[in-house]
């Protein structure tokens, strides 16, 4: 374990503190008290776009060779499933840059345990995969757009695609998937401007929008100044798009604080990383592409799980204690707004968004 990190609670976890060794618990709980059933597996750490708030323009990516196969990302969903993971995710890099997603999905969704599936793409791909991808069972899927305008969507993601993410929505709608979120992650200075013709993007099509705050995670370098804040953000609809009032039903374990618009407009989130951490309440921990276990998205210690998977009878025991010990030695938070906050030297494409 790094002692790099002031904030590593824990220290040096001996395995005899770690209670499932004197009692066997069937969940993934942390010396917070906090249950952990939300795991996000980054199939890839290769994208198709180049964000600068999320990778440099050079970035190198791995060897595909390093990844997990399909099999393996299901087999460790099985013994997480087996400790209480109901939950799954798949991120990237760009997970529809994989080939033939859909059949991972699928395999995910005949695990027993397993109630929920959810894809988060930048859209680039998604007009050719929507199909395959509900035929497969998915329902819930997150797309990441900043803008609506060309120029800045180059100028963001360093390459072209605006229309064919646009199009990706549009065949989304078309293959039946319902509450679809569109994440925007919103930098003072860079795409502010473009949070109002977002909202009402979103408004006329029926796409629940989600504004996140810009996080240290990236390659650029991250100044406070840049962060567009929820209470900013929440005032500008109000005042440009429509009044909006707090949902009813927000689910406190979902990062995003929901609204509604007043006039029956639809729905709108914001995930206040910076501002209102919902650390606290944090019931995530996710897998890298090429194997390893990482217990928050700002952690600065990973577990390996891939040998444990590539042994010729994969070591379910050994990857269930690596998924334990990994949960217990979780931190309280991230503490971006603290000096004492150490950034991860993985940048976001390689941890999964
Ligand atoms: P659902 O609740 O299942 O819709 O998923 P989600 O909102 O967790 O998924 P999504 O991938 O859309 O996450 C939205 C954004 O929240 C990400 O793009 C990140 O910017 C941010 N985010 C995701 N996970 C974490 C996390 O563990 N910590 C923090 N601080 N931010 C996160
Ligand atoms: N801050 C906030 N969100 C980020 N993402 C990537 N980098 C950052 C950052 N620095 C989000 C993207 C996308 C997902 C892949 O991660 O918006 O939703
Ligand atoms: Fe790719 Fe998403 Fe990172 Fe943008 S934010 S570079 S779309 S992984």
């Amino acid at each position: 374990m790094s002692a790099k990190h002031p904030l590593k609670l824990l220290g040096d976890v001996a395995s005899s503190d770690i209670p499932h060794s004197a009692f066997p618990i069937p969940h993934l709980v942390d010396t917070f008290g906090r249950v952990h059933n939300n795991l996000r597996i980054s199939v890839t750490d290769r994208c198709n776009l180049r964000c600068t708030y999320c990778m440099p323009e050079d970035v190198v990516f791995r060897d595909r060779s390093e990844l997990l196969t399909f099999e393996e990302m299901a087999h460790f969903v099985r013994v997480a499933a087996g400790l209480g993971v109901d939950k799954v995710r798949l991120t990237g890099g760009e997970p529809l840059v994989r080939k033939d997603l859909h059949k991972l999905v699928r395999m995910l969704v005949g695990i027993p345990g397993i109630k929920d599936i959810g894809l988060t793409t930048n859209g680039v791909l998604l007009a050719d995969q929507a199909g395959d991808l509900f035929a497969a069972g998915l329902r819930r899927l997150n797309v990441s757009l900043d803008t609506l305008d060309p120029g800045r969507f180059r100028e963001l993601t360093r390459r072209d695609g605006l229309d064919r993410v646009l199009d990706g929505l549009a065949a989304v709608k078309r293959a039946g998937f319902d509450r679809v979120k569109v994440n925007a992650v919103a930098i003072r200075g860079v795409n502010d401007q473009d949070a109002a013709p977002l909202a009402r993007y979103c408004r006329d099509h029926g796409f629940e929008l989600r504004f996140i705050e810009y996080m240290p995670i990236g390659a650029d370098a991250w100044e406070r100044e840049k962060v567009f804040f929820a209470h900013e953000i929440l005032e500008l609809l109000g005042r440009e798009v429509a009044p909006l009032a707090p949902a009813p039903d927000n689910d406190p374990r979902a990062p995003a604080t929901d609204f509604l618009y007043a006039d029956g407009g639809g729905r709108v989130g914001i995930i206040a990383s910076v501002s209102r951490p919902f650390c606290r309440s944090c019931n995530r921990l996710r897998l890298t592409a090429e194997g390893k276990v990482r217990n928050c998205l700002f952690a600065l210690d990973e577990t390996d799980v891939k040998d444990f998977l590539r042994r010729p009878t994969p070591d379910d025991a050994a990857i269930a204690d690596a998924l334990r010990r990994s949960v217990w030695a979780k931190w309280e938070g991230h503490e971006i707004n603290s000096a004492r906050f150490v950034k991860p030297d993985r940048t976001m494409h390689a941890i999964g968004g």
